[in-house]
């Protein structure tokens, strides 16, 4: 049981530590909560802070979920499915901090770094389809739930285990679940573009 709970409540506390906060609150003494989408991460980082904070947040949330399927694999001895739900608890934590009443981010950056860990080459051509989109479409949004819907896609097109499958779609509903706002912003034609 250990092996289980330890890594997921660290993980868990690990995503709950919010950067996009802490770089608002100590750069521009603001809660980015109150600006543009509301939302705690980089994109909105990017609203408040610019395209260089923004990119900083990016790398140390991503960081974030990569620590989780680390200290995953350092508490399990490499088992698969223990990094997979660390990865999962970071994202739930950067989602609903315990530090921040449990409004935080979407997720995005902290799966790019569980995902680009345990499932490389699925990240890679999702995360490229992806950007692929927010360069055409400028919807960050729109790039976000296309890598997250497409990762389980990949994973089983290349013949990844059903229980990593059934987690990537879990880490795809949160994302989406996540976006309600923004799919809903994307089909009025409401929704910010970069
Ligand atoms: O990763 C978050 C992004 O998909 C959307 O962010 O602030 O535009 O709602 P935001």
């Amino acid at each position: 049981l250990q092996t289980w709970v330890a890594p997921i409540v660290l993980s868990y506390l690990l995503g709950a530590v919010s950067f996009s906060y802490l770089l608002t609150r100590y750069l521009k003494g603001v809660d980015i909560r109150d600006y543009g989408s509301g939302n705690a991460g980089a994109t909105n980082t990017s609203r408040v802070l610019g395209k260089g904070p923004a990119i900083i947040v990016f790398l140390l949330d991503a960081l974030k979920g990569m620590a989780a399927v680390g200290i995953g694999s350092l508490l399990s001895n490499g088992n698969e499915i223990v990094m997979m739900l660390s990865g999962i608890a970071a994202i739930v934590g950067h989602n609903w901090p315990v530090f921040l009443r449990f409004r935080g981010g979407k997720g995005i950056a902290t799966t790019v770094g569980v995902m680009a860990l345990l499932v490389f080459y699925a990240a890679l051509i999702a995360g490229v389809f992806a950007i692929l989109f927010i360069f055409i479409t400028r919807y960050v949004s729109l790039g976000s739930l296309i890598f997250t819907c497409s990762i389980p896609i990949a994973l089983l097109v290349m013949g990844y285990s059903d229980i990593l499958i059934w987690l990537s779609l879990v880490v795809a509903l949160m994302a989406v679940i996540r976006h309600r706002q923004n799919i809903i912003n994307l089909f009025k034609g409401q929704e910010r573009k970069i």
